[in-house]
């Protein structure tokens, strides 16, 4: 009988047989061969993916969606991507706007710096390069909020550029494909992996196979070689992929284990006026949620209770006196680098004009007006809880419900 031979480089989804061993890491050629045919064939058709007549990208849609897709995922970034561009569709649509709109369009994606970073950016893009996407890496770089990754994605996406990206997908593609097997973040880890990543854009026929190249590879890492179960059977990089080799292709990439994060209670009041309206104060421009609305309060110090951590803290942002009421919602929240329970109280002022002492800027808005500003997700919790209580019953301060002279559904906003 004829032994049955398996060529090592093809491996058949029906085949009980492993993959043939690696030794060698595999050949870079041999990687974007396989990664454009299959990018060609099983590629993700995304918005920020369509060509115009002449096959072009718009440069300033992916710009766009490389920011929004900045510790994002796909699904989170489409419905706000497709509002972004019917609300600033041109570069000079978005210079033209307030910051403050760019913000509300970002509301609740999160990371917020890189809304004000685009905002900045598409101004100095439309004052120093007439509206147009400068196409040099220097230039590029020169802009807010593109890092070396974007700068890749932009540059082989949208001008054809050799050009390379390492986001989180290809981190993991690469880490396994090469079996990488320092922990990510060591400045070491990161330097192999941007070589590996630079080393297959290197072995292109054609500059503008970059962008193909680094679409396959994040299409990859989103929808084969997952985090938890990757589908190495469905895989176009079975039998060169050293990991899957070694059978380690779950413990790559090589994490450190995530400290615990800090956890804090936190309080906000929902400081009524007396006719009706609520105070809400902006956050400093730079910073955590930097520029994002708010109902006004901070961390609670040890030994204090609640309602004096907000008396605290709203005579040192606001130089204004509260009576604390009765507590609205507690809201739980995780973020990057902290863990926190909101408290929010319903308030009323007991004298003061508020002054901007420990905030951008403060107003005072009726409850329907609250919807124009943009808010933390904890924030729009809370403003979903107030709406409920409104809808049922008279909320807190009956006095404030008694001033109102409409019911509240039927004011105009700034009426
Ligand atoms: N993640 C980062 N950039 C991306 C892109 N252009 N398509 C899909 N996922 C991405």
């Amino acid at each position: 009988m004829t032994p049955r031979v398996r060529p090592a480089s093809v491996a058949s989804p029906l085949s009980p047989l492993p993959p043939a061993p690696l030794s060698e890491p595999p050949s870079p050629a041999t990687l974007t061969a396989r990664l454009l045919a299959w990018g060609q064939d099983q590629g993700r058709s995304l918005p920020w993916r369509t060509v115009d007549a002449e096959g072009r990208r718009d440069p300033y849609r992916t710009w766009v969606s490389e920011i929004m897709l900045q510790q994002t995922q796909v699904s989170t970034v489409l419905p706000y991507f497709e509002r972004w561009l019917t609300r600033f569709p041109t570069v000079e649509a978005l210079a033209a706007a307030p910051p403050d709109d760019a913000l509300k369009a970002w509301e609740g994606l999160g990371y917020y710096a890189r809304a004000r970073h685009l905002h900045r950016a598409a101004q100095i893009v439309v004052a120093q390069q007439g509206g147009h996407l400068p196409r040099t890496r220097a230039e590029l770089a020169s802009l807010p909020g593109i890092g070396r990754s974007t700068l890749g994605a932009i540059l082989s996406l949208a001008f054809g550029q050799r050009a390379a990206v390492l986001d989180g997908n290809l981190k993991r593609v690469l880490s396994r494909v090469f079996d990488v097997d320092t922990p990510l973040g060591q400045a070491a880890t990161e330097a192999r992996l941007w070589a590996l990543s630079e080393a297959l854009v290197m072995t292109l026929d054609r500059d503008d196979q970059a962008g193909p190249l680094n679409e396959a590879l994040m299409d990859l890492g989103a929808t084969v070689c997952l985090p938890r179960s990757p589908a190495c059977l469905a895989c176009p990089l079975t039998g060169h992929c050293l990991a899957q080799a070694r059978g380690v292709q779950a413990g790559r990439p090589v994490r450190t284990p995530r400290k615990a994060l800090p956890y804090f209670d936190v309080t906000c009041g929902l400081i009524w006026k007396g006719d009706g309206r609520l105070l809400i104060a902006q956050r400093p421009p730079h910073g955590m949620l930097g520029g994002l609305w708010e109902f006004p309060g901070g961390k609670q110090e040890p030994g204090e209770s609640l309602p004096e951590c907000l008396r605290r803290e709203i005579m040192e942002e606001l130089g204004i006196a509260i009576e604390v009421g009765e507590k609205l919602t507690a809201v739980q929240h995780t973020y990057t680098h902290l863990r926190i329970t909101l408290h929010a109280f319903h308030c009323r002022l007991l004298h003061g004009e508020p002054q901007a002492l420990g905030v951008a800027a403060w107003a005072w808005a009726w409850p329907e007006e609250l919807a124009a500003y943009a808010f933390p997700v904890t924030d729009l919790k809370v403003i979903r809880a107030l709406q409920t209580a409104i809808s049922v019953g008279p909320v807190s301060w009956p006095d404030d419900v008694g001033a109102r002279k409409q019911p509240l559904a039927q004011r105009t906003p700034s009426s």
